[in-house]
Protein backbone atom coordinates (compact mmCIF):
# COMPACT_ATOMS: atom_id res chain seq x y z
CA UNK A 1 0.00 0.00 0.00
CA UNK A 2 1.30 3.58 -0.86
CA UNK A 3 1.29 5.98 2.05
CA UNK A 4 -1.72 8.48 2.15
CA UNK A 5 -0.85 11.64 2.76
CA UNK A 6 -3.29 13.64 5.65
CA UNK A 7 -3.29 16.90 7.62
CA UNK A 8 -5.65 15.97 10.70
CA UNK A 9 -7.68 19.01 11.55
CA UNK A 10 -8.89 18.37 15.56
CA UNK A 11 -10.21 19.93 18.60
CA UNK A 12 -8.54 16.97 21.28
CA UNK A 13 -10.85 15.91 22.99
CA UNK A 14 -9.89 12.53 24.01
CA UNK A 15 -11.97 10.79 20.92
CA UNK A 16 -9.50 13.17 19.15
CA UNK A 17 -6.40 11.86 21.20
CA UNK A 18 -7.27 8.53 20.56
CA UNK A 19 -7.40 9.09 16.68
CA UNK A 20 -4.24 10.85 16.00
CA UNK A 21 -2.84 8.21 18.09
CA UNK A 22 -4.23 5.57 15.57
CA UNK A 23 -2.76 7.94 12.74
CA UNK A 24 0.41 8.35 14.13
CA UNK A 25 0.67 4.19 15.12
CA UNK A 26 0.15 3.78 11.31
CA UNK A 27 3.00 5.19 9.63
CA UNK A 28 3.27 2.29 6.82
CA UNK A 29 -0.40 3.34 5.39
CA UNK A 30 -0.24 7.17 6.40
CA UNK A 31 2.50 9.90 6.58
CA UNK A 32 0.91 12.52 8.61
CA UNK A 33 1.86 16.29 7.10
CA UNK A 34 0.78 18.04 9.73
CA UNK A 35 -1.99 18.64 12.78
CA UNK A 36 -3.87 21.62 13.02
CA UNK A 37 -5.71 22.84 15.90
CA UNK A 38 -9.45 24.34 16.10
CA UNK A 39 -11.16 25.75 18.56
CA UNK A 40 -14.12 23.19 19.59
CA UNK A 41 -13.99 20.90 22.73
CA UNK A 42 -12.15 23.32 24.49
CA UNK A 43 -10.45 26.66 23.61
CA UNK A 44 -7.85 26.83 20.90
CA UNK A 45 -5.32 27.59 23.30
CA UNK A 46 -5.98 24.54 25.09
CA UNK A 47 -6.62 22.26 21.67
CA UNK A 48 -3.17 23.17 20.68
CA UNK A 49 -1.39 22.47 23.61
CA UNK A 50 -3.11 18.97 23.37
CA UNK A 51 -2.31 18.01 19.92
CA UNK A 52 1.59 18.60 21.06
CA UNK A 53 0.93 16.35 24.10
CA UNK A 54 -0.39 13.82 22.18
CA UNK A 55 2.71 13.69 19.34
CA UNK A 56 5.01 13.61 22.43
CA UNK A 57 3.13 10.73 23.81
CA UNK A 58 3.30 8.77 20.67
CA UNK A 59 7.00 10.07 20.63
CA UNK A 60 6.62 11.65 17.20
CA UNK A 61 7.90 15.26 17.80
CA UNK A 62 8.14 15.44 14.63
CA UNK A 63 5.33 16.09 13.13
CA UNK A 64 4.30 19.76 13.06
CA UNK A 65 1.35 21.64 15.03
CA UNK A 66 0.14 24.65 13.67
CA UNK A 67 -2.90 26.89 15.89
CA UNK A 68 -5.74 27.55 13.42
CA UNK A 69 -9.70 29.43 14.27
CA UNK A 70 -10.29 30.37 17.60
CA UNK A 71 -14.25 30.74 17.15
CA UNK A 72 -16.56 29.88 14.23
CA UNK A 73 -16.72 31.94 11.27
CA UNK A 74 -19.56 33.49 12.61
CA UNK A 75 -20.85 32.68 15.86
CA UNK A 76 -19.58 32.61 19.61
CA UNK A 77 -17.49 29.70 20.08
CA UNK A 78 -19.86 26.40 22.10
CA UNK A 79 -17.21 23.79 24.30
CA UNK A 80 -17.88 20.75 25.70
CA UNK A 81 -15.74 20.75 29.18
CA UNK A 82 -19.10 18.77 30.23
CA UNK A 83 -17.76 16.46 28.22
CA UNK A 84 -14.41 16.65 28.00
CA UNK A 85 -13.15 17.75 31.37
CA UNK A 86 -11.76 21.42 31.71
CA UNK A 87 -8.45 20.48 29.81
CA UNK A 88 -10.03 18.28 27.22
CA UNK A 89 -7.71 15.37 27.51
CA UNK A 90 -8.97 14.62 31.37
CA UNK A 91 -8.75 11.02 32.93
CA UNK A 92 -4.79 10.68 32.25
CA UNK A 93 -1.48 12.36 33.88
CA UNK A 94 0.60 13.73 31.17
CA UNK A 95 3.26 16.51 31.00
CA UNK A 96 2.85 19.75 29.40
CA UNK A 97 4.63 19.91 25.75
CA UNK A 98 8.29 20.61 24.79
CA UNK A 99 7.65 20.47 20.95
CA UNK A 100 6.68 23.98 19.70
CA UNK A 101 3.70 25.04 18.43
CA UNK A 102 4.75 26.08 14.73
CA UNK A 103 4.77 29.98 13.58
CA UNK A 104 2.22 29.74 10.79
CA UNK A 105 -1.28 29.84 11.17
CA UNK A 106 -3.00 26.44 10.50
CA UNK A 107 -5.26 28.05 7.83
CA UNK A 108 -2.58 29.15 5.87
CA UNK A 109 -0.66 25.86 6.45
CA UNK A 110 -3.66 23.79 4.74
CA UNK A 111 -3.55 26.76 1.85
CA UNK A 112 0.24 26.50 1.10
CA UNK A 113 0.47 22.53 1.65
CA UNK A 114 -2.40 21.96 -0.82
CA UNK A 115 -0.79 24.42 -3.40
CA UNK A 116 2.60 23.03 -3.13
CA UNK A 117 1.78 18.91 -2.87
CA UNK A 118 0.83 17.02 -6.22
CA UNK A 119 -3.16 17.88 -7.26
CA UNK A 120 -4.90 15.16 -5.36
CA UNK A 121 -2.44 13.70 -2.80
CA UNK A 122 -3.80 15.48 0.42
CA UNK A 123 -6.35 13.92 1.73
CA UNK A 124 -7.83 15.97 4.78
CA UNK A 125 -9.13 14.61 8.48
CA UNK A 126 -11.68 16.81 9.81
CA UNK A 127 -12.35 15.41 13.75
CA UNK A 128 -13.95 18.69 15.12
CA UNK A 129 -15.71 21.90 13.76
CA UNK A 130 -15.17 22.47 10.17
CA UNK A 131 -14.04 26.23 10.70
CA UNK A 132 -10.14 25.95 9.99
CA UNK A 133 -11.00 24.16 6.56
CA UNK A 134 -14.11 26.36 5.51
CA UNK A 135 -11.73 29.31 6.15
CA UNK A 136 -8.95 27.51 3.96
CA UNK A 137 -11.61 27.11 1.01
CA UNK A 138 -12.82 30.58 1.62
CA UNK A 139 -9.74 31.94 1.49
CA UNK A 140 -7.91 30.26 -1.11
CA UNK A 141 -11.00 28.38 -3.80
CA UNK A 142 -8.58 26.83 -6.17
CA UNK A 143 -7.68 24.58 -3.12
CA UNK A 144 -11.07 22.50 -3.68
CA UNK A 145 -9.84 20.66 -6.69
CA UNK A 146 -6.90 19.89 -5.17
CA UNK A 147 -7.90 17.69 -2.32
CA UNK A 148 -8.87 14.41 -3.05
CA UNK A 149 -11.42 13.65 0.02
CA UNK A 150 -12.52 15.18 3.10
CA UNK A 151 -13.56 12.41 5.83
CA UNK A 152 -15.00 14.01 8.84
CA UNK A 153 -16.53 13.16 11.91
CA UNK A 154 -20.00 15.50 12.15
CA UNK A 155 -23.71 15.06 11.96
CA UNK A 156 -26.16 12.68 12.55
CA UNK A 157 -29.37 11.02 10.75
CA UNK A 158 -30.93 8.65 13.01
CA UNK A 159 -29.30 9.39 15.85
CA UNK A 160 -30.34 13.29 15.89
CA UNK A 161 -27.98 14.89 17.87
CA UNK A 162 -25.79 14.94 21.22
CA UNK A 163 -25.61 18.86 22.02
CA UNK A 164 -29.01 19.48 20.99
CA UNK A 165 -32.10 17.51 20.24
CA UNK A 166 -31.37 18.34 16.05
CA UNK A 167 -27.73 18.64 16.09
CA UNK A 168 -24.21 16.65 16.39
CA UNK A 169 -21.59 19.03 18.16
CA UNK A 170 -19.14 19.35 15.67
CA UNK A 171 -21.54 20.76 12.98
CA UNK A 172 -23.57 22.66 15.75
CA UNK A 173 -20.15 24.59 16.70
CA UNK A 174 -20.11 26.11 13.14
CA UNK A 175 -23.21 25.04 10.72
CA UNK A 176 -22.06 28.17 8.54
CA UNK A 177 -18.41 26.35 7.73
CA UNK A 178 -19.94 22.80 7.60
CA UNK A 179 -22.27 24.07 5.12
CA UNK A 180 -19.38 25.36 2.75
CA UNK A 181 -17.30 22.23 3.09
CA UNK A 182 -20.66 20.06 2.53
CA UNK A 183 -20.84 22.40 -0.51
CA UNK A 184 -17.02 22.20 -1.83
CA UNK A 185 -17.66 19.98 -4.61
CA UNK A 186 -14.83 17.84 -2.89
CA UNK A 187 -15.73 13.94 -2.07
CA UNK A 188 -17.01 13.87 1.53
CA UNK A 189 -16.75 11.14 3.63
CA UNK A 190 -18.98 11.56 6.95
CA UNK A 191 -18.96 9.63 10.06
CA UNK A 192 -21.69 10.58 11.77
CA UNK A 193 -23.47 9.68 15.06
CA UNK A 194 -25.23 6.67 13.53
CA UNK A 195 -21.25 5.34 13.25
CA UNK A 196 -19.97 6.15 16.44
CA UNK A 197 -23.10 5.48 18.57
CA UNK A 198 -22.18 1.55 17.32
CA UNK A 199 -18.61 2.16 18.64
CA UNK A 200 -19.09 1.77 21.98
CA UNK A 201 -16.08 1.52 24.55
CA UNK A 202 -17.39 -1.15 26.75
CA UNK A 203 -15.53 -2.74 29.73
CA UNK A 204 -13.64 -5.50 27.71
CA UNK A 205 -12.63 -3.44 25.12
CA UNK A 206 -11.18 -0.55 27.25
CA UNK A 207 -9.21 -3.85 29.46
CA UNK A 208 -8.13 -4.60 26.35
CA UNK A 209 -6.11 -1.41 26.03
CA UNK A 210 -5.18 -1.20 29.51
CA UNK A 211 -3.64 -4.88 28.77
CA UNK A 212 -1.23 -4.08 26.34
CA UNK A 213 0.74 -2.89 29.17
CA UNK A 214 2.32 0.63 27.86
CA UNK A 215 2.46 4.08 28.97
CA UNK A 216 -0.28 4.32 25.69
CA UNK A 217 -2.89 1.34 26.76
CA UNK A 218 -2.79 3.25 30.13
CA UNK A 219 -3.37 6.74 29.06
CA UNK A 220 -6.39 5.32 26.26
CA UNK A 221 -8.02 3.65 29.18
CA UNK A 222 -7.73 6.20 31.52
CA UNK A 223 -9.30 8.70 29.05
CA UNK A 224 -12.10 6.43 27.70
CA UNK A 225 -12.55 5.58 30.81
CA UNK A 226 -13.48 9.16 31.90
CA UNK A 227 -15.78 10.39 29.14
CA UNK A 228 -17.59 6.73 29.55
CA UNK A 229 -18.96 7.79 32.79
CA UNK A 230 -20.63 10.71 31.10
CA UNK A 231 -21.77 9.10 28.61
CA UNK A 232 -23.09 5.98 29.70
CA UNK A 233 -24.90 8.22 32.18
CA UNK A 234 -26.49 10.12 29.39
CA UNK A 235 -27.28 7.17 26.72
CA UNK A 236 -27.71 4.07 29.35
CA UNK A 237 -25.45 2.29 26.58
CA UNK A 238 -23.18 0.06 27.58
CA UNK A 239 -20.05 1.75 27.01
CA UNK A 240 -19.52 5.46 25.08
CA UNK A 241 -18.90 6.42 21.48
CA UNK A 242 -15.51 6.35 20.18
CA UNK A 243 -16.27 9.20 17.96
CA UNK A 244 -13.53 10.44 16.09
CA UNK A 245 -11.22 7.45 15.42
CA UNK A 246 -13.36 6.09 13.25
CA UNK A 247 -12.47 8.38 10.37
CA UNK A 248 -8.21 7.18 10.62
CA UNK A 249 -9.82 3.61 10.71
CA UNK A 250 -11.56 4.39 7.10
CA UNK A 251 -8.68 5.30 5.83
CA UNK A 252 -6.71 2.01 6.97
CA UNK A 253 -9.75 -0.09 6.34
CA UNK A 254 -12.94 1.82 4.66
CA UNK A 255 -14.68 -1.46 4.29
CA UNK A 256 -15.42 -1.83 8.10
CA UNK A 257 -18.11 0.90 7.22
CA UNK A 258 -21.26 0.63 5.41
CA UNK A 259 -23.11 3.82 4.20
CA UNK A 260 -24.53 5.79 1.38
CA UNK A 261 -23.63 8.46 -1.25
CA UNK A 262 -26.93 11.17 -0.64
CA UNK A 263 -27.16 14.71 -0.41
CA UNK A 264 -26.37 16.23 3.16
CA UNK A 265 -27.59 19.88 3.77
CA UNK A 266 -26.68 22.05 6.71
CA UNK A 267 -29.34 24.05 8.48
CA UNK A 268 -27.97 27.28 9.26
CA UNK A 269 -30.90 29.68 9.91
CA UNK A 270 -33.22 27.95 12.67
CA UNK A 271 -32.42 28.67 16.19
CA UNK A 272 -34.22 25.05 16.82
CA UNK A 273 -32.37 22.93 14.76
CA UNK A 274 -28.92 24.60 13.82
CA UNK A 275 -26.32 22.27 13.00
CA UNK A 276 -28.79 19.29 11.96
CA UNK A 277 -27.38 17.30 9.08
CA UNK A 278 -30.11 16.66 6.51
CA UNK A 279 -29.30 14.03 5.40
CA UNK A 280 -31.62 12.25 2.43
CA UNK A 281 -31.04 8.48 3.61
CA UNK A 282 -34.39 7.09 1.76
CA UNK A 283 -33.49 9.72 -1.42
CA UNK A 284 -36.55 11.08 -1.47
CA UNK A 285 -35.44 14.21 -2.96
CA UNK A 286 -33.82 15.28 -6.51
CA UNK A 287 -31.02 17.12 -4.85
CA UNK A 288 -27.37 15.95 -6.09
CA UNK A 289 -25.38 13.05 -3.90
CA UNK A 290 -22.53 15.20 -2.42
CA UNK A 291 -21.56 12.76 0.48
CA UNK A 292 -20.80 9.38 1.80
CA UNK A 293 -23.09 9.43 4.26
CA UNK A 294 -21.84 6.19 6.82
CA UNK A 295 -24.72 4.17 8.67
CA UNK A 296 -23.03 1.20 9.81
CA UNK A 297 -19.32 -0.14 11.47
CA UNK A 298 -18.11 -3.70 12.73
CA UNK A 299 -17.31 -2.19 15.82
CA UNK A 300 -15.10 -5.58 17.06
CA UNK A 301 -13.25 -5.35 14.15
CA UNK A 302 -12.56 -1.60 14.62
CA UNK A 303 -11.91 -1.69 18.37
CA UNK A 304 -9.67 -5.16 17.18
CA UNK A 305 -7.60 -2.71 14.61
CA UNK A 306 -7.31 0.13 17.23
CA UNK A 307 -5.69 -1.90 20.10
CA UNK A 308 -3.81 -3.64 17.66
CA UNK A 309 -2.29 -0.50 16.08
CA UNK A 310 -1.81 1.48 19.50
CA UNK A 311 0.23 -1.88 20.38
CA UNK A 312 2.92 -0.77 17.92
CA UNK A 313 3.42 3.04 19.37
C1 LIG B 1 -17.70 15.06 18.32
O1 LIG B 1 -17.74 16.14 19.25
C2 LIG B 1 -16.64 16.08 20.12
O2 LIG B 1 -17.09 16.16 21.45
C3 LIG B 1 -15.90 14.80 19.84
O3 LIG B 1 -14.51 15.03 19.91
C4 LIG B 1 -16.32 14.45 18.43
O4 LIG B 1 -15.48 15.03 17.46
C5 LIG B 1 -18.84 14.10 18.63
O5 LIG B 1 -20.05 14.75 18.54
CA1 LIG C 1 -13.38 16.06 18.01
Amino acid sequence: MSRRKIIIDTDPGQDDAVAILLALASPDALDVLGITAVAGNVPLALTAKNARVICELAGKVDVPVFAGCDAPLSRKLVTAEHVHGKTGLDGADLPDPAMPLQDAHAVDFLVDTLRAAPSGSVTLCALGPLTNIAAALTRAPDIAGRVPEIVLMGGAYFEVGNITPAAEFNIYVDPEAADIVMKSGIKLTIMPLDVSHKALTTRPRIEAFRALGTRIGETVAGWTDFFERFDMEKYGHDGAPLHDPTVIAYLLEPDLFTGRHINVEIETGSDLTRGMTVADWWRVTDRPANATFMGGVDADRFFRLLTDRLARL
